[in-house]
């Protein structure tokens, strides 16, 4: 990589690589690292409007980017009426993003038990104890159910759901500083992808 171009790739004249998850993963971390990437999960909400928020990846391989959650989140309910989503991951420094467009199916036991291994004790606690009732209450009883909780965290809690996002796209950005920004956009095709270059 070098500082003009933050992902040469992108902006090679030789032809890309046929399968993108070869730029995936040149471009995000491996799975077992413990900085996991911060993405926007986009959804369609029950009223039809488009719905987002921030999740951490928890990882991905070519049967698509797992992401996990509260059970009783709004989400999970989007999910189960439209199971279709995308997520965008954009890079501290502003010269990548990569968009991923797909459906999305429940993610297997042993990857979400995984998962739950690798999340910190912190948002093990947390996944255990943000409710809503939780939310309702006061702070300093919020503070003192935090300090007092005291169940085992070595197990996935009853409320952790994890899901996979099975790509139909994906389309890479990247910033240039001598020419004009270009995406790589690939799209499904049978059993392989169609790739094509587009303005950015
Ligand atoms: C940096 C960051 C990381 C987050 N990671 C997750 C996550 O991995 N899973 C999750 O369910 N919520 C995560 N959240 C909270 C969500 O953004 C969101 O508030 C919550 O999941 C409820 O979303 P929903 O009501 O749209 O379902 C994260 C928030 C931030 C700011």
């Amino acid at each position: 990589m070098t500082a003009g171009d933050p992902a040469p790739a992108v902006h090679a004249d030789a032809p890309p690589p046929a399968d993108p998850f070869v730029l995936a993963r040149a471009w995000l971390p491996a799975d077992d690292d413990p900085e996991r990437p911060r993405v926007t999960l986009s959804t369609i909400g029950e009223d039809g409007y488009p719905d987002a928020r921030t999740v951490l990846l928890s990882a991905f391989d070519e049967s698509g980017f797992a992401f996990h959650t509260a059970r009783a989140s709004r989400k999970v309910a989007e999910l189960a009426a439209v199971p279709r989503a995308s997520i965008v991951v954009l890079w501290p420094d502003h010269g990548r993003q990569l968009l991923v467009r797909g459906d999305v199916v429940p993610d297997d036991e042993a990857a979400a038990a995984a998962a739950w291994a690798a999340r910190p004790e912190y948002l093990r606690q947390l996944a255990w104890l943000n409710t809503e009732e939780l939310a309702a209450l006061p702070l300093a009883e919020r503070v003192g159910r935090w300090a007092g909780f005291r169940a085992a965290l070595d197990g996935p809690a009853d409320s952790w759901v994890g899901y996979r996002l099975r790509p139909i796209e994906l389309t890479f950005w990247a910033a240039s500083a001598r020419t004009a920004s270009r995406r790589l956009q690939y799209l499904r095709a049978g059993a392989g992808w169609r790739c094509r270059p587009l303005p950015g």
